[in-house]
């Protein structure tokens, strides 16, 4: 089986009001590409609660706050469209800057509280650029359901937040992070690791489960669970710690007393690599 790679707006659009038209469901799943099991395991979902499935790939440039991050982003496209044919996709929709971006756009979204802290506070516009691309990908595939994963915490938390607050009628799913046999969270960005910088980087998510352990363990307090997981990413000398938060799940602003679920996220520097990763903390 192929899936029908298609880089222009109006041919998507004819595929989705087609589709509309038979009350087909639509699931679409936003990606920038360089496809790996967690992005496969979004796509799967959605294969299976959907009639048609979209899988967008578009490295987005406005989400990007440093240019050479941007420029050394990973693209892979015959080898996505490959992985999205196995998975049985429908329509791959990647489209050139141009098709998106004809000229600079004039209006946006802008994210208040829930990007306030963690990446969205290290990476200016981040969010901005994140939601606006999605608003756009929403209007084009006019999906039933969008999967996001729950690797990336605060992204999911501002799209749930900006489809509440512009009454989008689509079903946000969010999936749980898909992990290395080590626990190192999958991420395009990790092809970038020289071997020992790929060792190295599983630290935050040991640092991540020493807070998860603290939590279900009964300490409430979260300077003090956040000091001992930052201490973990202390230790090994090839990282640099970015930033490491107990936040509550909805609007992702740190808590000072644990009294429900929280989650732990962090943000290190491998080289020039970032990597995120997050873990849900359950108090007994
Ligand atoms: P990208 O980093 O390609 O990720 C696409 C989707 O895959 C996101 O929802 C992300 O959370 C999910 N994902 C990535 N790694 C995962 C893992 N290890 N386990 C589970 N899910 C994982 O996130 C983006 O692209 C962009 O910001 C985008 C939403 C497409 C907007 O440009």
């Amino acid at each position: 089986m192929t899936s029908d790679v298609i880089t222009s707006i109006p041919l998507v659009r004819d595929r989705v009001t087609e589709a509309r038209r038979a009350r087909r469901r639509i699931g679409l799943v936003p990606t920038m590409g360089a496809l790996h099991a967690g992005h496969k395991r979004l796509i799967d979902l959605a294969r299976a609660e959907n009639d048609l499935v979209i899988v967008s790939i578009f490295v987005n440039p406005l989400q990007f706050d440093r240019p050479e991050d941007l420029e050394k982003y990973p693209r892979a496209l015959q080898a996505d469209a490959d992985v999205c044919a196995a998975a049985g996709v429908d329509v791959v929709f990647a489209p050139p800057v141009a098709e998106m971006y004809p000229e600079p756009l004039d209006c946006a979204i802008d994210v208040g509280r829930v990007a306030e802290h963690l990446c969205g506070r290290f990476r200016p516009g981040h969010f901005r650029g994140v939601a606006t691309v999605v608003m756009k990908l929403f209007q084009i595939a006019q999906p039933d359901r969008a999967y996001f994963g729950e690797k990336d915490a605060q992204q999911l938390a501002v799209i749930r937040r900006m489809v509440a607050d512009f009454n989008v009628p689509i079903e946000i799913v969010g999936v749980p992070t898909v992990r290395e046999p080590d626990g190192l969270a999958l991420s395009s960005r990790n092809q970038r690791l020289q071997p020992g910088e790929r060792r190295a980087a599983t630290v935050l998510y040991e640092a991540l489960k020493v807070a998860s352990a603290q939590v279900a363990g009964g300490v409430r307090d979260a300077a003090g669970v956040r000091q001992a997981a930052r201490q973990v990413v202390e230790r090994e000398p090839a990282v640099r710690l970015e930033y490491l938060e107990i936040v509550e799940p909805r609007e992702m602003q740190p808590v000072e007393h644990i009294d429900g679920p929280v989650i732990a996220a962090g943000a290190i520097w491998v080289g020039g690599t970032r990597l995120i990763d997050n873990m849900i903390c359950v108090p007994p």
